[in-house]
């Protein structure tokens, strides 16, 4: 049998920091609004010459040093992203090329909010089959290049970021089991409209706005806690293990009360949820891969601990990992 495991994490922010006192100058908000509706109190924002693939670099050259090994031993990167640097090529070609990772096959992913998830569910793919032995899967995001600034239902939500991990074949299983969600039919509750064959860019598609993010607040809200509460369960049964067995569950950071409601619904005591979205907010596929690099860094994960990876976002897509440390 051949087994993946995750074998070291990486993360890099944009050095920028948006707090909510800095919102309160450029829209109707306040620094206690967002704070009791979301959690988040600062975000990241990175600067005007700095690009997705920047942000992904740095955050695998971490994940490559953390894990120990080079580059050019990688066979494959897979980058999960909503903002891609161009149409085309794809983030993770230059992320290839800068590496200097000439061995590595490459693509990227669209699943937004759950793309490191899916990810990482891709990348045990290759390896359990024996096709790979090495990957780099990096979630990255500038999602302050689809932000209306003008718009306080979404401005207020939203930061830049990027974290990633390398994920090897190993003797003993890493990856317990997983699961994934989907439902297409909601796919408008979440979405960039313009840009693409359907809307293609044009005068009117910026006069109006279409190039930004919009969002249903409200309907994404009650989708997030029940598909995460699912997701984390269908894993669980999976793996053949409980909710008391989790020791860390790591959701996607969207909103902490999302975060907390999910938990009390699996019956997961506080101390055993991490959250980060206090500093960085929404950074939709960067945002389990940033969590996870600080839930280590900071131990609150430790070697053998089980830990649950449970994503949710447009598409509408979700979906659970269970991993030994
Ligand atoms: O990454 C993918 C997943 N994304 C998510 O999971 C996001 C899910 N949704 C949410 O996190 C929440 O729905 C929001 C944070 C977006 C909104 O929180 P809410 O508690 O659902 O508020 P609401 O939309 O019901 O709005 C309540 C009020 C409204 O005013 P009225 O109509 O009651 O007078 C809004 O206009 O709050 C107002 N409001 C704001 N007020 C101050 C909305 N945004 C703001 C703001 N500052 N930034």
């Amino acid at each position: 049998m051949k087994f993946a495991k995750i074998i070291g994490v990486g993360k890099y922010l944009p050095k920028k920091v948006l707090t909510n006192r800095g919102l309160e100058k450029m829209v109707n908000t306040s620094d206690e609004w967002i704070i009791a509706r979301t959690g988040i109190k600062e975000r990241r924002i990175a600067d005007k010459n700095e690009a997705t693939s920047d942000l992904a670099l740095k955050a695998g050259v971490d994940a490559l040093k953390n894990a120990r090994i080079k580059a050019q031993d990688l066979d494959l990167i897979i980058v999960a992203t909503i903002t891609p640097d161009t149409q085309f090529p794809s983030t993770a070609s230059i992320i290839q090329s800068r590496l200097g990772a000439k061995k590595a096959a490459c693509f990227d992913i669209s699943a937004a909010c759950s793309g490191f998830v899916y990810s990482l569910i891709i990348a045990q793919q290759f390896i359990e089959s024996g096709l790979f032995k090495n990957v780099l899967i990096i979630g990255a995001e500038k999602l302050s290049m689809v932000i209306d600034w003008t718009d306080r239902n979404t401005c207020v939500l939203f930061g830049d970021g990027a974290g990633a991990a390398v994920v090897s074949r190993c003797e003993k299983p890493g990856i317990l089991s997983t699961y994934m969600g989907g439902d297409g039919s909601l796919g408008n509750l979440l979405m960039v409209p313009a840009g693409g064959s359907r809307i293609p860019t044009s005068h009117e598609t910026i006069d109006q706005k279409l190039h930004y993010l919009r969002m249903q607040g409200n309907e994404i809200f009650k989708l997030a806690v029940k598909a995460m509460t699912d997701a984390a369960k269908k894993a669980l049964l999976k793996a053949k293990l409980n909710i008391s067995d989790i020791d860390c569950l790591i959701t996607h950071q969207a909103n902490a009360r999302i975060i907390l409601a999910t938990g009390k619904r699996l019956g997961l005591s506080q101390d055993k949820i991490f959250m980060n979205i206090n500093k960085y907010g929404n950074t939709s596929s960067a945002s389990i891969a940033i969590a996870l690099c600080e839930a280590i860094e900071s131990k609150r994960i430790k070697k053998g601990g089980i830990v649950v990876l449970d994503a949710f976002g447009a598409g509408l897509a979700w979906g659970a990992c269970v991993i030994k440390w």
